[in-house]
């Protein structure tokens, strides 16, 4: 599955809010993806954001109002409607969100909104006090019944300096809805997924501890691929600075064995694992519970053996697909064999990590995936989004 935004056609409402502003982001990455995008500004949006800023965006003129908005013979907002894939509104006010749940058509947005056939998506962003209105509570539970898409609003500091819900959604979290909804691949419906991502943490005393390079990029993108084709997905991660996946269950984990602890409560339930954590293979054996001082010996520290989870796990599978990952820095295809075999696995995503270009930490990877008893597809250089949805469509193609 290619990039699912390259082509689209995003039409982008923006409202009278201070996070208008944030909406040149949103639109910079979303043509940055390859979406194409028509702005339309209500006249209070653009008292915070002047609409040049979005027809420099996108190369297109930036809609204002319905007896302007016609390029050729065509009614204007019939034909915005017409052209969008889905209409994204950022930030989403409480008076549009009000307008909407009441049917009211009095400017360009809203009439455009009441003739568009595709979804809308609304981002709502306001005073924490206004998001909590019973009146506007009622509104989206309403729009929600009749198909409306909503990015919950993230909480903090507002521009109001209140504190509280409200605030407009991160852009990477809006464009993961965005994929969302244009993704018309759900052939993971119905499956419940776990994947594990990340570092584990193996302590030393309470200041330290022994880790390894991994970012959990390819296992959060294997949680958000999964989600965009429909799954449920539990993910258990080690310590990362990463934003998860919009519609995950997350489990935040420290060392292997508290990752070994949590695995095994969900393993039960799911149909599916990605093993793509990258677990220490050995934890200290007794961890300081002070700081340890420096002295001017050397510090000899006994190293005794973690669980190896995916191991278990392979001992206890009954319907659970396994998909393992094995990073390499040599002779990569016996390792990955050996893994399949030894760890019970369905398949195992063999990649090198002695390259700079891919594998830890970077947002690109390549690899080999060996299949049990078929032998092995070799994945391009490509996104660690594409490549996790490669891994899944091999998988997809041989569980279905
Ligand atoms: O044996 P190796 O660590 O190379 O195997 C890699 C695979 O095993 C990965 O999928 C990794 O998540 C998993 N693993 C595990 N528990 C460990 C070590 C690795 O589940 N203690």
């Amino acid at each position: 599955m290619d990039n699912i935004l390259r082509g689209k056609n995003i039409l982008l409402g923006i409202t009278g809010g201070i996070a208008a502003y944030k909406a040149a982001d949103l639109t910079s990455k979303l043509i940055r993806l390859g979406a194409k995008v028509k702005v339309i500004m209500t006249p209070s949006a653009t008292k915070f954001v002047h609409p040049l800023t979005f027809q420099s965006l996108t190369e297109n003129r930036v809609y204002l109002d319905v007896f302007g908005a016609t390029e050729t013979y065509e009614i204007g907002h019939i034909s915005l409607a017409k052209w969008a894939d889905l209409f994204v509104i950022a930030p989403a006010t409480a008076n549009i969100i009000g307008k909407a749940a009441a049917g009211i058509a009095d400017d360009l947005l809203s009439t455009t909104m009441l003739s568009m056939e595709a979804k809308t998506v609304f981002a709502p962003a306001m005073n924490t006090v206004m998001y909590g209105k019973p009146v506007l509570q009622d509104n989206i539970k309403k729009l929600k019944e009749w198909g409306f898409g909503f990015i919950p609003p993230g909480k903090g500091r507002l521009a109001c300096g209140d504190w509280g819900e409200g605030k407009l959604a991160d852009v990477g979290i809006i464009i993961q809805h965005i994929e969302y909804h244009l993704s018309s691949k759900k052939d993971m419906e119905g499956l419940k997924v776990l994947v594990t991502a990340g570092p584990t943490h193996e302590a030393i005393d309470p200041v330290r501890y022994i880790t390894n390079p991994s970012s959990g990029k390819m296992g959060y993108s294997i949680a958000a691929s999964c989600i965009m084709r429909g799954a449920e997905v539990d993910l258990v991660t080690g310590p990362t600075n990463l934003e998860p996946p919009i519609n995950a269950r997350v489990y935040k984990t420290d060392s292997a064995i508290d990752m070994y602890n949590t695995v095994l409560k969900i393993f039960d339930r799911v149909d599916m694992v990605f093993m793509t954590a990258a677990v220490a293979d050995y934890r200290v054996k007794e961890t300081a519970s002070k700081k340890i001082k420096k002295t001017d010996d050397s510090l000899i520290l006994e190293l005794v053996r973690n669980p190896d989870i995916l191991r278990e796990l392979g001992k206890r599978k009954r319907r659970q697909v396994l998909i393992g990952f094995a990073a390499e820095t040599h002779d990569l295809e016996n390792h990955a064999i050996g893994k399949l075999e030894s760890k019970n696995l369905d398949f195992i995503l063999g990649n090198d990590v002695s390259s700079d270009e891919s594998g830890f930490g970077s947002d690109l990877n390549r690899g080999v995936l060996f299949i049990r008893g078929e032998g092995s597809v070799p994945i391009p250089m490509m996104n660690k989004k594409e490549f996790a949805h490669r891994i899944i469509d091999e998988v997809m193609k041989r569980i279905r």
